[in-house]
């Protein structure tokens, strides 16, 4: 199994929260710090998974059923572990990642009305595809998906857009989802992502110093 020396932290939450703004502040700011951290995202981070996220993001909404949409996720997953992350986490490299195994349970879980069958699925896929390798720190960036949906239409060459495509409920029940997992062990937290940029980048680094980095300041 992995044995992790870096930290692995994710970031988490519906669509226009901001979350890919936040992901690279905190990078920048760590690596200005001297602190070996990269930044990735998912689907996608390795050049196989990059591939298998065009399948994902691109097309008509009800392109793939859901076991086979959820199998796509986990593919791009693994490949993303065993040619990315695993093997500098184990020299002593932080990664940020812009969603990760939440976003599963969230979106595929929990958007068309929570599916526990489906949940314990991607629960048991990931550990036959990871293990125990889990985040040490989950950002979840919340907001009301009306606005979130409204920021996210807005973005300027935003073309991938399956998800966004969705119906408010899809969006409603899998920001439920994000609540209800943060709910269920410390390595979450929750922000408020209906404040100002540095407003919500200020708390995150606030988390990180008292979480990970051993400083109060
Ligand atoms: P992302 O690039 O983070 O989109 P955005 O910046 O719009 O939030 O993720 C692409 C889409 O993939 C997004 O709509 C959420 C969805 N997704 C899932 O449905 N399940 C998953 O496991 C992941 C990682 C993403």
């Amino acid at each position: 199994m992995v044995q992790k020396v870096g930290h692995f932290i994710t970031f988490e939450g519906g669509e226009g929260t901001g979350k890919s703004t936040q992901c690279k502040l905190l990078t920048e700011f760590l690596q200005r710090n001297s602190y070996p951290v990269t930044l990735t995202r998912e689907p996608g981070g390795s050049p196989g998974a990059e591939e298998i996220r065009n399948l994902l993001v691109n097309g008509d909404k009800n392109r793939w059923d859901s076991v086979t949409e959820i199998l796509l996720f986990m593919a791009a997953r693994r490949n993303h572990l065993v040619t990315k992350i695993w093997p500098k986490v184990n020299n002593g490299e932080s990664f940020i990642a812009d969603r990760y195994l939440d976003s599963t349970i969230a979106y595929q879980g929990y958007g068309y009305g929570k599916n526990n069958t489906i949940i314990q699925q991607i629960n048991s896929i990931y550990q036959q595809i990871a293990g125990d390798f889990q985040p040490d720190l989950t950002f979840i960036l919340d907001i009301d998906p009306e606005l979130g949906l409204k920021r996210s239409c807005l973005r300027i060459g935003n073309t991938e857009q399956r998800f966004e495509s969705m119906d408010l409920t899809f969006h409603k029940n899998l920001r439920e989802g994000f609540l209800e997992l943060a709910q269920k062990d410390k390595r979450y937290v929750v922000i408020n992502a209906n404040q100002s940029i540095e407003t919500i980048q200020s708390e995150i680094q606030m988390v990180v110093k008292k979480r990970l980095l051993d400083v109060s300041n």
